[in-house]
């Protein structure tokens, strides 16, 4: 059933628990106050008290559980899950998909094959918004944390194969049946075959843990990219965001952040203050990128 919450609710495992307890607490408060305020007024015969107590606790109880999820981190879960709630009961208007600036949903689709903490964010980034969906996690590791993530998150995965990958468009249904809109790589070493980046023009971007043009190409990847720039003597490192064209860490530059190189930094240090970077803006120039329509 833990599960079953977590896929529904698109949140992790700690959230279902903190959730719950939200909904147990906030609605125990409901029935306290509920009973506190009916004390007050002498209401006669009994089925008209029991109306009114209904009409109260159902009053009080979405205020009750926002004010509980305050303290418990979920004051966010709780305010889109009142919402889908009123527009279920017609009380809140549904928007119609595609009506006004709004349009139809974004699907993204991340590729990345290590431990995925780069897709954890942007999955967090865009958990509560209904206008954007993450709808595939692609991976070529059957044992890298990304899969994990995916699974926590009930976010379908699929585990492609090397070969039928670089013959260029055999992924390309499945990526289409899910309507992507968008590809993110995030940590996804495989070169992305050009049928691929035909079948999604200008709408597949990449994360490069440098700032190109410098430290990229073939095999500058991990830990070898901070350690060229260590051994190259440079002041300066950072993230380059980029679009993804045939070649290898080349497309147009879309954003790039810096931070200092110290001396006496290791490789681990740099890609810890790297990382920093890196989740602190990807996710916000992905939904950047998806408000100016990529
Ligand atoms: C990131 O540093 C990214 O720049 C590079 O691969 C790394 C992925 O890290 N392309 P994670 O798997 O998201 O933690």
């Amino acid at each position: 059933m833990f599960n079953r919450l977590q896929q529904k609710w698109k949140v992790n495992g700690l959230q279902v628990a903190l959730i719950l307890c939200t909904f147990a607490i906030g609605g125990s408060l409901t029935g306290y106050v509920g009973r506190k305020l009916m004390n007050l007024f002498d209401i006669g015969p009994e089925w008209l008290w029991i109306v009114v107590y209904i009409l109260l606790v159902t009053l009080l109880w979405p205020l009750a559980v926002l004010l509980v999820s305050i303290p418990f981190g979920q004051f966010r879960f709780f305010v889109s899950y009142l919402k889908k709630m009123g527009k279920r009961m017609g009380i809140i208007s549904r928007e119609e998909p595609g009506a006004g600036s709004q349009g139809p949903v974004k699907q993204i689709a991340i590729f990345a094959s290590g431990a995925g903490s780069n897709a954890q964010k942007i999955i967090d980034h865009f958990r509560e918004n209904e206008r954007v969906k993450i709808a595939l996690i692609v991976c070529n590791k059957p044992e890298a944390g990304v899969l994990k993530i995916a699974e926590n998150e009930g976010i379908p995965a699929l585990l492609i194969e090397k070969e039928q990958f670089f013959r260029g468009n055999a992924y390309v249904p499945a990526l289409k049946e899910k309507n992507i809109n968008l590809i993110v790589l995030a940590g996804f070493l495989w070169k992305i075959p050009v049928a691929l980046i035909q079948a999604y023009p200008g709408k597949i971007v990449n994360i490069h843990p440098a700032l190109l043009p410098k430290y990229g190409g073939k095999g500058m990847y991990g830990q070898f990219v901070h350690a060229a720039v260590i051994a190259a003597g440079e002041k300066e490192s950072g993230i380059t965001i980029h679009y993804v064209d045939e070649h290898y860490d080349h497309g147009d530059i879309i954003f790039q952040a810096i931070c200092p190189v110290f001396s006496g930094d290791t490789p681990e240090l740099l890609a810890k203050r790297i990382h920093e970077l890196e989740h602190k803006h990807f996710p916000v120039v992905v939904e950047e990128l998806l408000l100016r329509g990529v």
